[in-house]
């Protein structure tokens, strides 16, 4: 199959002048910060009922917890207050900034990502033109094969700087902490090197990543059998994962031509030993029992999740696993969108995320897919919202520190330059929030 040359110069290029600003960063932030108030804010949404109750299911209007006319105050990285009407004033030393009447919402959680790949794969969306399916690309060649042997291929410092190219995209559409996967290594060599990028990166940039080792995304040309690379992985990849600390979760593509339930056993069974939390890419293509495995492993979200048997969201429902749904996957690879009732009337928190990879899903707009979702994952206004805020903090297990504005709370927040919630969510991201904020400093 032809390929093509590594897409990098551009975004390495880029990525230089990117880490020299996030190197004065880092230094920012060795001091104390100053406090913040923000003030004239039209609209401010809050998410406090959600915190206050530690709850990211059952979803209604009043949890936005929204205050007109509001201020907002920073102390110590941290949300201290918020109230409406006369703003309180300015302590000495504080950042004074004026939000000119717009609205103020808590920064966007994007809780499943692929951003750390070398190469290109326009050649397999020529092939979807022509009508071909996901897996007969990947049957042909391409896939996360074709990925992986450009990625095996890239050194560390090139795929460090695309990786934070990439991240300061999410950054300018208000992402401020992103879950961020291995998974184009598949060997124990090149999937550690790829964790090692992802934590590297974790330095350099200013968002918060949950770093996931997702070894299991497809079988490695050197191994026969799906259950023989589950093996190596379980006994030689994540011992040495969790000895130097590289990844905070692991993740499996459990999936028909990919990984059965039972190849991925030993892999979770090694994973919750040795205190990798988990999380899956469930019942995309087919019903693979995965919703349950879930369920049983303790997962703490399963993704994608079209074909989940309602045994299956049961199961997820009373093990408290989030169901991620990933609709840019479904618009940019021409499968079906997955319906979030049947989520949510079971009583399941459901999270919204972009599924950032360079094959089935290159959108990184999380605004954009967070209308998509309510367009047609069939999500309510104040759902969409929450599902890429404090749900997706949930399906992180940040939700006691990020995901809402609640006092305590870590102040990543977003200025946008529209009035009201239901604006933003009518935008389809088209536009950029004016202002975004990181545990109480402006980035953007
Ligand atoms: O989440 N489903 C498996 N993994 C990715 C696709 C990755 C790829 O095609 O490179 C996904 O959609
Ligand atoms: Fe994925």
């Amino acid at each position: 199959m032809e390929r093509r040359k590594l897409s990098g110069p551009s975004d390495i290029r880029k990525s230089k002048g990117l880490l020299d600003r996030y190197a004065l960063m880092e230094r920012v932030e060795a001091t104390v910060q100053p406090d913040v108030l923000i003030t004239n804010i039209g609209e401010l949404v809050t998410l406090s009922p959600l915190a206050r109750a530690s709850r990211a299911s059952h979803v209604n209007p009043d949890d936005l917890g929204i205050v007109k006319n509001a201020w907002l105050q920073i102390k110590n990285s941290k949300v201290e207050k918020y109230g409406t009407g006369p703003a309180p004033a300015l302590p000495q030393g504080a950042i004074l900034s004026n939000a000119r009447c717009g609205l103020v919402m808590p920064g966007l959680i994007d809780c499943h990502t692929h951003p750390v790949f070398a190469g290109s794969r326009s050649n397999e969306f020529c092939m979807r033109l022509d009508g071909k399916t996901y897996q007969e690309i990947a049957e042909a060649g391409g896939g996360i094969k074709s990925s992986m042997m450009a990625t095996r291929a890239a050194n560390e410092a090139d795929l460090l700087g695309e990786t934070l190219a990439r991240l300061s995209v999410f950054l300018g559409h208000g992402v401020t902490s992103v879950e961020v996967k291995s998974g184009y290594g598949l060997s124990v060599d090149s999937e550690l090197k790829l964790l090692r990028v992802l934590r590297a990166a974790d330095k350099k940039t200013p968002q918060h990543l949950t770093v996931t080792c997702l070894a299991l995304h497809a079988v490695p040309p050197e191994h026969h059998s799906a259950a023989s690379w589950a093996r190596e992985a379980a006994e030689k990849l994540l011992p040495q994962v969790a000895r130097e600390k590289l990844a905070d979760c692991v993740d499996a593509f459990v999936e028909n031509g990919y990984f059965s339930a039972d190849d991925a056993r030993s892999y979770l069974d090694a994973a919750k030993k040795l205190g990798l939390r988990i999380r899956l890419h469930a019942d995309e293509f087919s019903e693979s029992g995965c919703a349950k495995l879930a369920a049983e492993y303790g997962a703490e979200s399963a993704d994608h999740l079209q074909h989940a048997s309602d045994s299956g969201i049961a199961a997820m429902r009373t093990a408290d696993v989030v169901a991620v749904l990933l609709p840019g996957t479904s618009l940019y690879s021409g499968i079906p969108y997955t319906n979030a009732r049947r989520f949510i009337d079971a009583g399941c928190a459901v999270a919204v995320a972009t599924d950032f990879n360079p094959g089935s899903c290159v959108a990184d707009n999380l605004p954009m897919i967070a209308t998509l979702a309510a367009l047609h994952c069939k999500l309510k206004p104040a759902e969409a919202l929450v599902a890429v805020t404090y749900a997706a903090a949930y399906a992180l297990r940040l939700h006691h520190h990020k995901g809402a504005l609640h006092p305590g709370y870590d102040a990543d927040f977003l200025v946008q330059p529209m009035a009201t919630h239901e604006d933003w969510l009518a935008d389809l991201g088209r536009s950029r929030p004016s202002q975004v904020w990181i545990k109480g400093q402006r980035f953007l």
